[in-house]
């Protein structure tokens, strides 16, 4: 059931496996899109659990014998800023459930690399950027977000310095609750894209995807408002017990 909900245009699945079935199926339809046309696919991946499912879908026969790998570019949203082996990391999530599965260059693998200050990583992960994505170029073709129950995508959490950033691609973030510094792309950057997909899903989420998609502009303190590709698309897939409170 798709809707225009004015911040994008909203999928309900039945659950988070349709869900996860139409995201992997999205990323490869891009895919071919963005070869067929530029030659090359930059997309940039989600943490948390969420997308856990559709990443190994994307590592299933089906979708690992239709995919242009040798076109295909990967980057992160956001990091936690934990070893590479610690369970909490992002890139260890994708590569386990789906990159690794997959016969995709290692070099066009591109983890965020947080064993400098958390600073250093954010810098050196826009000077990477910029390479790929400056100087004109157009921005990522795809963008996969999650939500957060207190309205956070990617590391941009509310009240958090970096939620107001303007200029800068890549920032550091600290939380002091549990006192992890992150790096995360920032909402500059991310609107570059020509896509941006959330997947959401699970009642927990039923209130704050009514607040974020319904509610006054607040991004201070609902920062997935702050995502609204400038010339790209907006794209809600979430299933039915998130889109609960959508009516
Ligand atoms: C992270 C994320 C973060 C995540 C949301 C939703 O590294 O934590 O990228 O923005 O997408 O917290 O997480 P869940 O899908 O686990 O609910």
């Amino acid at each position: 059931m798709p809707g225009n909900h004015g911040s994008g245009l909203v999928r309900v699945y039945p659950d988070l496996e349709a869900l996860s079935h139409a995201a992997a199926t999205l990323t490869v339809h891009l895919a071919m899109e963005a070869v067929a046309a530029r030659g090359r696919f930059g997309v940039a991946l989600s943490g948390g659990n969420t997308p856990r499912r559709a990443y190994e879908i994307l590592g299933q026969p089906h979708f690992r014998e239709q995919a242009p790998w040798d076109r295909i570019h990967v980057f992160w949203g956001d990091e936690r800023c934990v070893p590479l082996a610690d369970p909490r990391s992002n890139a260890r999530m994708a590569r386990e459930a789906w990159l690794d599965q997959v016969p995709i260059p290692r070099d066009q693998v591109h983890p965020i690399e947080c064993s400098v200050s958390p600073e250093m990583a954010a810098a050196q992960y826009e000077t990477l950027l910029k390479s790929s994505f400056g100087r004109g170029a157009t921005g990522l073709d795809l963008v996969l977000l999650g939500l957060g129950e207190d309205g956070h995508t990617a590391s941009l959490f509310p009240g958090t310095p970096v939620v107001r950033e303007l200029t800068r691609w890549v920032a550091p973030v600290y939380l002091a609750e549990p006192g992890l510094n992150r790096v995360t792309l920032t909402a500059p950057f991310i609107n570059q894209a020509a896509v941006a997909v959330f997947l959401v899903a699970g009642p927990a989420k039923a209130g704050v995807l009514h607040e974020v998609l319904h509610g006054p502009y607040d991004p201070d303190r609902l920062p997935a408002q702050l995502i609204r590709p400038k010339s790209g698309e907006l794209l809600w897939l979430v299933d039915r017990e998130a889109a609960a409170e959508l009516g």
